[in-house]
């Protein structure tokens, strides 16, 4: 068998490789830059939008679509038609937009499919870096609760997936539980042996920031939805636990693998 990783240069694709190599699976990366390509694995390199080349002969792909739109993706799937594919997806596939628009496409070309629906990846923490070096993050809706996964949960779904049958499977991953946003900065706080706070940001200075790298729609989009987590915190779900045999891993210890 041999499995094909796309994002291998990321937070999460760069652990289904290393899980799927430790379980002893033929691995081959997609890559844009070869020399950015993880060791020990056959390394194709090219862009997800035109994977034919990378898709040859594999019989199964750890797919990720990393753009704001679902443009192309008919074309990107083509090379997979009748193969595994487990999609790293969104919880709001289920209201459409990007990520619904890819899971419609993948179960076009295949009836071997995974949907590995995230709530948020813990990563998202990554983009106040700049502000926990000065103690205080400022930012929209502290007390917005989200079940954000460490990106280790997600690749050992993945590698299941992967290696196992589950097809026609959507899965919901999520961490073991709801952390407010403000919580998870002083648990970096916690980590780094400083206090860090948080500092509330009016929703349309947050918007404003953030449109400048997500487009206005996703910017806004992304605000209202933490608007909404206030009083109505994102599920907690049990399948990380059912399907890779461990619980989920707290936030708490995210924090200390990235921070510390
Ligand atoms: N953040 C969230 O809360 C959230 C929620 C739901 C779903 N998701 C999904 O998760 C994805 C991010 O996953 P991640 O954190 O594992 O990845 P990541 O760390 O954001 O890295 C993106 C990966 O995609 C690769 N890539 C980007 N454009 C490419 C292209 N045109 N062709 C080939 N490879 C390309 C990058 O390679 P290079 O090294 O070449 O840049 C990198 O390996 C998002 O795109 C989104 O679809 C995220």
């Amino acid at each position: 068998m041999t499995v094909l990783v796309t994002g291998a240069t990321g937070h999460t694709g760069r652990h289904v490789v290393a899980g799927l190599k430790a379980a002893g699976v033929h691995t081959r990366v997609l890559v844009r830059d070869e020399t950015k390509a993880p060791d020990g694995v056959d390394v194709v390199q090219g862009d997800i939008t035109d994977p034919a080349g990378a898709a040859d002969g594999v019989d199964a792909v750890y797919l990720l679509w990393p753009f704001f739109s679902a443009d192309g993706i008919e074309k990107a799937l083509e090379p997979f038609r009748g193969k595994k594919i487990v999609y790293l997806s969104a919880m709001s596939a289920e209201d459409g937009g990007v990520w619904g628009d890819v899971e419609a496409a993948v179960e076009k070309v295949t009836g071997d499919w995974t949907f590995l629906r995230v709530t948020g990846l813990a990563t998202n923490a990554l983009a106040w870096a700049q502000d926990i070096e000065t103690g205080v993050v400022r930012a929209a809706y502290g007390q917005a609760k989200r079940s954000v996964v460490h990106e280790r949960d997600v690749a050992d779904m993945a590698v299941k997936a992967l290696t196992e049958d589950h097809a026609r499977q959507v899965y919901l991953v999520t961490g073991p539980e709801s952390v407010a946003q403000a919580d998870q900065v002083r648990l970096i706080g916690e980590a780094l042996g400083k206090p860090v706070t948080w500092e509330e940001q009016p929703p349309e200075e947050a918007i404003a920031q953030l449109s400048g790298y997500l487009g206005a729609e996703f910017a806004a989009g992304a605000v209202n939805h933490w608007a909404s987590l206030v009083d109505d915190p994102e599920p907690v779900s049990l399948d990380v636990a059912r399907v890779t045999g461990h619980p989920a891993r707290p936030f708490a210890e995210w924090a200390r693998e990235h921070f510390s």
